[in-house]
């Protein structure tokens, strides 16, 4: 059996490859279609750069000033004193589809002429404008970036900002680069490549991705700057294609609209602030989502999942949802479930529901081209398929076949996709996945999407898909959203989507799409994470085990482990590999995953409030080993690690065989979250990592609140401090029913160190009642040696301390 599974594999992929070329005449037809459609879009031949000229004069205005260029205008707007939006004209302002609604303060500024030209400022930032439309900008302590005089190019623009040497870039979106976007990126097929031009170009890399592979499916123009002098975070108000090149100078370029940006200034967490003040922050999910998905392309009927189900009860493994794919539906059409595969989907979808599992369904914006769909016919009188201008409509190739695509851009079609999720809800689908919506056409040659000669509604604005193309997925997710909100107002929406653009974090979750199943692949995954984060897009994920290959056991688990850290924790794989689950290597792979499901289920308390704050506050819960100390230098390129918020350091590994893991740790105390031992940071240090573990640490100054059981458990991890010192630790709790949008309650500790003595209160804000039986205090690193709760001595036993509910806390120790 052993042997015959390869040949089955093998088999199966070359079956696989055979039946998508039943596409393959399609694809010619419209690779040749779009080709002479766009033939009048090409990229006109390069014209001379239009200068702005020389400034005239300057008009202060609300919020800052308007200063008139020979041809050029500029408006220099500030949202709060450390936030500015900088918009040049001419060109077409973009449709706030990114923005959030977010109310910005009056902010106090002062405009003075100046030999060198214009200064602009606000209480905390200060923009020259040079006569010849340069800008620098600079905060109390100096500057921070400087900008070239941007230059007109054709209908777009150009703008160049020199970058210092050490300046570390970061975000872009959802990137197969490394983590720090100025680092060449090797890779192991093609040797070291200088991918430093990342395009804004939302892409469909078909089927497969690897490190190194631009554009991607989500391409977001926005960045943080890193450098000595402090950060930055700009964000490009612009969704037409462009491009940033970096090498010494940052090059960005968008081929048509206005040239507006965002520019903010202060620490990275501030920077998320305003950045998610901007463009949204997403909404707090049901707290199922954080449980483990089961995904793969190849569950056909309602049996296998069935069987899938009862798998996971009979290996003991806790599942929270599992996911169905296009061979679900009735030949891929959206909003399709096959009822002859799926006889009792209703019946089968409360047994799911009883058994705590929901189901979660795909769904692709291509439409079938067939008068026998009522999608088709219903969108077609409503106007609601892009066209042509000659209102032809467009049509390509994709997983239905032949196909048409709303124009999510139209309101009323938003509307009209929003109905359609109706009775799928009926049925009991939990939440949807939004696959193949950048959008993505299958071709033979050429860019698999729709021609740039697509019209769309654009609000009534009218436009091409030029303009339209980057914002198409975010649309169509937007419309899934609204949906779920409008026809299930008392439950949290829980969509995925693919593609998307800024601000999609106020709709959706993503993954990281097709990426193959390699060590190198398992590598990217941390930067690729890390990056999404930092451009708004906090709850992602990957596929683990990679989408397609078969991974090997040792491969699969430490994908799975570092995924237990993340915020998405799906298993998904392609149709043309092996079905994938942790039963499917056997022993000690299974032993090993239940493990890691457990301490995910374990860590839920905090893994919740992380996710609450990034509803609340806009941080990533996975954040950069930088997120906490800008300064250190020696942090700015890690990606062979990440931190879940501000408590945990993970490091996943990444390399085949290893069983111990070298890393240089961040400045301070580090505590082995296996055993307590301590590690002092600012040095490198070999950390044990058996199969059966990753290296897991808690920064000293912590207290991370954990499940057991009914009861939860604070872990204390004081700072390690001499007999006399003196330090502080603070963790908090958000609870809440886990789904609606009821009562909340946040639980805040406050640990303050004395020498021997350590005194811990406890505030509560909201209503929710407290969920928790008992609260059991657990100090790592020190001996318990008395404790008073609430004035009263109890009794202690070892580390751990059982208690109600108490406000004050006193604790002598004995330092181990
Ligand atoms: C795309 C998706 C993948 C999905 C497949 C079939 O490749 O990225 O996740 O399984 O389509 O729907």
């Amino acid at each position: 059996m052993a042997v015959l599974k390869p040949l089955w594999l093998r088999l199966k992929f070359v079956l696989q490859a055979l039946w998508f070329l039943r596409y393959m005449p399609y694809a010619i037809w419209y690779s040749w279609q779009r080709d002479r459609r766009d033939r009048l879009y090409q990229t006109p031949p390069a014209t001379a750069p239009i200068p702005v000229g020389k400034g005239l004069q300057a008009t202060p205005t609300e919020r800052g000033a308007e200063i008139e260029f020979e041809q050029a205008s500029l408006e220099l707007a500030f949202l709060r004193p450390d936030f500015v939006r900088v918009t040049w004209q001419p060109g077409r302002l973009p449709l706030p589809y990114a923005l959030a609604d977010h109310p910005w303060p009056a902010v106090t500024t002062h405009l003075e002429e100046q030999a060198q030209g214009w200064v602009l400022s606000s209480p905390e930032l200060t923009i020259s404008v040079g006569w010849d439309g340069s800008l620098a900008i600079a905060d109390q302590t100096g500057q921070i970036r400087q900008e070239l005089p941007p230059q007109r190019l054709g209908e777009g623009w150009q703008q160049t900002t020199p970058l210092r040497d050490e300046e570390c870039l970061y975000g872009l979106g959802e990137r197969a680069a490394t983590f720090n976007l100025r680092q060449p990126v090797v890779s192991e097929r093609s040797g070291p490549a200088q991918t430093k031009t990342y395009q804004f170009w939302n892409y469909d890399p078909g089927n497969i991705y690897e490190p190194g592979t631009d554009p991607m499916y989500i391409c977001i123009p926005v960045y943080l700057g890193l450098h000595r002098e402090g950060s930055y975070l700009v964000f490009y108000e612009n969704t037409f294609r462009g491009e940033l090149r970096l090498g010494q100078q940052a090059t960005t370029t968008f081929e048509g609209g206005a040239l507006r940006y965002y520019l903010a200034i202060g620490a990275p967490p501030q920077l998320m602030q305003r950045y998610t003040q901007l463009t949204g922050r997403a909404p707090l999910p049901p707290r199922w989502a954080l449980g483990y998905h089961q995904s793969h392309w190849g569950y056909r009927t309602e049996a296998t999942l069935r069987q899938e189900v009862q798998n996971f009860q009979q290996h003991d493994l806790p599942l929270s949802a599992l996911h169905v794919d296009i061979d679900c539906q009735v030949n891929h059409r959206a909003f399709t479930i096959d009822p002859q595969r799926f006889p009792k989907f209703r019946q089968f979808t409360a047994e799911l529901a009883a058994a705590n599992v929901r189901l979660i369904a795909i769904n692709n914006p291509g439409i079938q081209h067939n008068r026998h769909s009522n999608l088709f016919l219903e969108g077609q009188i409503l106007d609601a398929f892009c066209t042509y201008a000659d209102g032809e409509l467009v049509v390509a190739p994709v997983w239905p076949g032949r196909s048409v695509f709303p124009d999510f851009t139209d309101p009323i079609v938003r509307d009209w996709w929003s109905r359609q999720f109706a009775y799928l809800l009926q049925a009991g689908v939990a939440g949807f996945w939004n696959d193949m919506n950048e959008p993505a056409a299958f071709v033979a040659w050429g860019d698999p999407t729709l021609p740039l000669a697509t019209q769309h509604n654009l609000e009534g604005h009218g436009g091409d898909h030029r303009e339209a193309h980057n914002i198409y997925g975010m649309l169509e997710t937007r419309a899934a959203f609204e949906s779920l909100r409008s026809h299930r107002p008392h439950i949290r929406p829980f969509v995925v989507t693919r593609s998307g653009w800024a601000g999609l974090q106020r709709y959706a979750w993503t993954w990281t799409g097709d990426i193959v199943s390699t060590w190198e692949a398992l590598r990217q995954t941390v930067a690729t994470v890390l990056g999404l984060g930092l451009s708004g897009v906090a709850f992602c994920g990957p596929d683990i085990g990679g989408f397609l290959g078969n991974p090997g056991a040792e491969l699969y688990l430490r994908w799975f482990q570092m995924a237990t850290f993340m915020v998405f924790y799906r298993t998904h794989s392609a149709v043309s590999v092996g079905h994938r689950a942790p039963w499917s290597y056997g022993e000690p792979c299974l032993s090993i995953a239940r493990r890691f499901l457990q301490l995910r289920q374990q860590l839920m308390p905090y893994l919740y409030t992380l996710v609450w704050e990034t509803a609340d506050q806009g941080y990533p819960p996975v954040r950069p080993l930088f997120w906490l100390n800008p300064t250190d230098e020696s942090l700015w390129n890690r990606e062979d690690a990440f931190c879940l918020g501000d408590a945990l350091l993970v490091c996943p590994v990444m390399i085949q065989g290893a069983r111990s893991h070298q890393i240089a740790l961040p400045a301070g105390d580090w505590y082995s979250f296996w055993n307590d031992t301590l590690w002092q940071g600012g040095q490198t240090v070999e950390l044990p990592a058996p199969l059966e573990q990753i290296p897991l640490l808690v920064r000293g100054g912590s207290i991370l609140p954990l499940a057991e059981g009914e009861d939860l458990t604070l872990h204390l991890y004081p700072q390690v401090l001499g007999l006399d010192g003196e330090g502080e630790s603070q963790g908090q709790l958000y609870s809440d029913a886990g789904e609606g949008y009821g009562d909340w309650r946040l639980d805040q500790w406050h640990l303050s160190q004395q020498g021997q003595t350590l005194t811990l209160t406890w505030r509560s804000h909201g209503d929710y009642a407290f969920p928790y039986g008992r609260v059991n205090l657990h100090l790592h690193g020190s001996t318990l040696e008395q404790a008073w709760v609430d004035g009263q001595e109890v009794a202690v036993q070892g580390a751990v301390l059982h208690s109600a509910v108490f406000e004050q806390l006193k604790l002598k120790v004995r330092q181990n």
